[in-house]
């Protein structure tokens, strides 16, 4: 059944249309300013971190006398330079700023260099000795689960009995697999710049989406108030995840130098240094069972996730947490046993990255899908398809959560259609039985992602709006740019709310001055916090203008209407700047805070009930890819996405979203790959060694389409929905048409293979499916 709620149908001047990116022009001229294109104040100093070759022991020895007396060095700082607390961690209390006594990864910053060039900094920091007492590491998951480490405490969700209904079900699988990390590869890389000012006080440009957890983490290392410490930023050059807790270490280590020198600091990664010392997606092993019946139903479900978190927890709480949210995806789970362990090593702490977990929880249920529709002989979408949240006896998550806004089927069926599924799947069956080399696979996977943090303060945000007496008006909001666009999305709901054409709507940099006490730009909220933050705080001020024109005018207030730069006031019309000129000479205020809490919530991890989701957004992807049996290279022939985010904003940045979520995805599920030695060094620090997609890897035949919605159900800024995260996960078909072209090489036989997709683990994959042929022939 279909739950579509009707919607009012509000005509709109500046949302919903195609607005460009407000910073579009000057990111292709390369005038838009990132931090490192600020002027540096005069005596600027530039730092460099220091580290060891080892990945875990105790620190024996530090002799930082050459680097002290290297040209250019002003400063060399080390944890007992520290005035407050050495920590940069986002909640646990567990990651110093500068090792202090023993480290637990190879990249973790042991001391700070401070000099009057960059370079200088770096050569510098390259003569420390230092000799670690080592003591083994454990790398891998396995390592970490052998030795019983964990950074949090295992998480699980249990309904009815699994793995008694598993074992009396018709039919019983059982398999495991390993899911792939990634590498945020922002393209600016991680950045701030510490300007110390008056009485203690310290200004920090930061490329961060937490503004405020800098501030804070800035005052605790300096043991100052949080008063004392503004953080700003105009705009990232890409985050993903990436900048949610990362950006933290750096901030505070600029301000560090700045709170000792007395003189502004910066720090540069690069970019071999922050692939090496900045966290990543989680890799998980992953082991499942399930059982279902002729028809593919399945009948319950046990997945363990084992997940490298790395030497801390970082954001792994709600990042694994995120993982079990997902491990259903669009699927019902009559009984259900999901697992997370949260495994340490020593390797990087892992991080946020697009997604937050939940990617990985996909790729578990489509490979399940592909694993059953290969073992019943069936085409896996009709697997999925009979797998689909539905009505009442079949719409509850194994988390308790009643999914209401269910679009599956439809949107599903629709782009089946348009994509021309069946047909192809003909066609690619019979050029599989033609062609001995080449294969072909296709899917269709559906996505059903959350929307809302799952930590419930962080459903908060506010914005501050000023309008000037010229009727120009100034937004600010707790929420960062990415390249997202949110900033532009905020600026045409306030343009919207005041009937005045975007381009007198300025966008103002983040800044923990203007919005306190903010959340950090992340889980996909942005634009559903800060939009309606900022339109509260936009009719604040307009019901003021309201109240005084209604006055001014002898008119009923609702006799006053915002629309063409001009206000509407009974049969008489007047510029929007008149009126704001009025406002003033008539002493009412034209400013105002706003603020949004987001409704609804009310998940309680510790009895694990209630709702963490506001609602859901939707999206199906149908990728079609030929594979070389003999090479193990693949390419994507086609992709076909029809993706849900309710009423669009603004649909030119929303696509743009989805294509660049897709290939993102596409990137981590296919060619990103990440080494680490049996050391715990990673080896893949560069783009010569770990390969994100770049423009020649879109697909050729890339077709996406917006869902032609009426309207998110939930209340939500002009009833839209996020969009920043869901698309990555309309990758896991890319994965699922791969699985299904090696599948063809011997029928029911289920192919071994992890993610990413690598020509290396098509290749071994595709050998191993001969074997078993052969096998299975013999
Ligand atoms: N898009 C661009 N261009 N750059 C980014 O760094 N980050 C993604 C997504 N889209 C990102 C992006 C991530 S991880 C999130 S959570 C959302 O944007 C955050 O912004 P939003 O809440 O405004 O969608
Ligand atoms: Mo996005 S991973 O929630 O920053």
């Amino acid at each position: 059944m279909l739950h579509k709620s009707p919607v009012t149908n509000v005509s709109t001047a500046t949302v919903g249309k195609n607005n460009k990116h407000d910073s579009a022009e000057r990111h292709i001229k390369g005038t838009a300013l990132y931090i490192d294109d600020i002027r540096e104040p005069q005596g600027t100093l530039h730092l460099a971190p220091g580290y060891a070759q080892a990945s875990c022991g105790k620190i024996k020895s530090l002799d930082l006398s050459a680097v002290k007396s290297a040209p250019g060095v002003v400063a060399v700082l080390t944890a007992k330079d520290i005035p407050g607390v050495n920590d940069c961690s986002p909640a646990m209390g567990d990651d110093m700023i500068l090792a202090d006594g023993h480290i637990l990864f190879h990249g973790q910053v042991i001391f700070v260099v401070a000099a009057t060039s960059h370079l200088e900094a770096r050569k510098a920091a390259r003569l420390a000795k230092i000799e670690i007492e080592e003591t083994v590491p454990m790398v891998t998951v396995e390592d970490g689960l052998e030795k019983d480490a964990s950074v949090l405490p295992p998480y699980e969700f249990l309904r009815g009995s699994p793995d008694e209904v598993i074992k009396s079900s018709p039919n019983q699988i059982a398999d495991s697999f390993h899911i792939g990390g990634q590498e945020h590869f922002y393209l600016e890389g991680q950045i701030a710049m510490a300007i110390p000012g008056d009485d203690g006080e310290i200004l920090v440009h930061s490329s961060t989406q937490h503004p405020t957890e800098i501030q804070h983490t800035v005052a605790k290392m300096l043991g100052v108030q949080d008063a004392a410490v503004v953080c700003e930023c105009r705009r990232m050059g890409g985050a993903f995840g990436g900048k949610e807790s990362q950006a933290a270490q750096w901030a505070t280590l600029s301000a560090l130098a700045a709170h000792v020198t007395g003189r502004p600091a910066k720090m540069r990664l690069d970019r071999d240094d922050d692939m090496i010392m900045t966290g990543k997606r989680h890799d998980q092993a992953c082991h499942w069972q399930a059982g279902y019946d002729d028809q593919g139903k399945l009948t319950a479900v046990n997945v363990e996730f084992n997940s490298r978190c790395g030497c801390s927890a970082d954001l792994s709480l709600g990042v694994n947490d995120r993982t079990m949210f997902h491990a259903d995806n669009s699927y019902y789970y009559p009984q259900a046993r999901i697992l997370s362990r949260r495994v340490m090593t020593n390797t990087v702490s892992n991080t946020a990255f697009r997604g937050f977990g939940g990617p990985q929880g996909m790729v578990f249920s489509e490979r399940m899908m592909d694993t059953i529709a290969i073992k019943l002989g069936m085409d896996p979408l009709d697997v999925r398809k009979i797998n689909f949240y539905g009505d009442e006896d079949r719409n509850i998550t194994p988390f308790g959560m009643k999914v209401q806004d269910n679009i599956l089927d439809e949107l599903v069926s629709e782009l089946e259609n348009t994509s021309d599924y069946r047909n192809r799947r003909k066609e690619i069956n019979a050029f599989n039985k033609k062609s001995p080399f080449l294969k072909k696979g296709l899917a269709l996977n559906p996505v059903k992602f959350g929307i809302s943090f799952t930590l419930k303060h962080l459903n908060q945000a506010g914005a501050l709006v000023h309008v000037y007496t010229d009727g120009s008006v100034q937004v600010n909001h707790g929420g960062t740019e990415m390249g997202q666009g949110l900033y532009t999305k905020v600026a045409q709901v306030v343009a919207e709310e005041f009937g005045i054409d975007l381009e007198h709507v300025r966008i103002t940099a983040t800044k923990t001055d203007k919005v306190p006490n903010t959340a950090p730009t992340a889980a996909s909220s942005g634009s559903d916090m800060n939009g309606m933050a900022a339109k509260h705080a936009a009719e604040t001020i307009k019901d003021r203008l309201i109240e005084l024109a209604s006055k001014l005018y002898q008119v009923e207030k609702t006799a006053v209407r915002f629309a063409n730069n001009k206000v509407q006031v009974g049969d008489k019309e007047i510029a929007f700047a008149e009126l704001t000129q009025q406002a003033f000479l008539e002493r009412v205020s034209l400013s105002s805070t706003g603020y949004y809490a987001t409704p609804h919530i009310t998940w309680d991890r510790d009895t694990k009930d209630g709702r963490p989701f506001l609602y859901f957004a939707y999206g199906a992807c149908c990728a079609e890819v030929t594979i070389d049996t003999l090479t193990g290279e693949m390419k994507v022939n086609r992709i076909d996405i029809l993706h849900d985010v309710g009423k669009s904003l603004n649909p030119a940045i929303d696509i743009g979203q989805i294509e660049g979520g897709f290939v993102q995805g596409m990137g981590w599920l296919i060619t990103e790959e990440l080494v680490y030695d049996d050391q715990g060094r990673l080896r893949t620090h560069a783009p010569s060694t770990y390969k994100i997609p770049t423009a020649s890897d879109v697909p050729e035949d890339f077709r996406v389409s917006l869902w032609n919605s009426s309207g998110n159900r939930e209340d939500t800024i002009y009833r839209s929905k996020a969009v920043g995260e869901p698309p990555v996960m309309l990758a896991t078909a890319v994965f699922s048409a791969v699985t299904n072209a090696i599948a063809s090489i011997s029928p029911g036989q289920v192919p071994q293979i992890n993610t990413p997709a690598t020509p290396e683990n098509i290749l071994r994959s595709v050998q191993d499916m001969k074997k078993r042929d052969r096998k299975a022939g013999a």
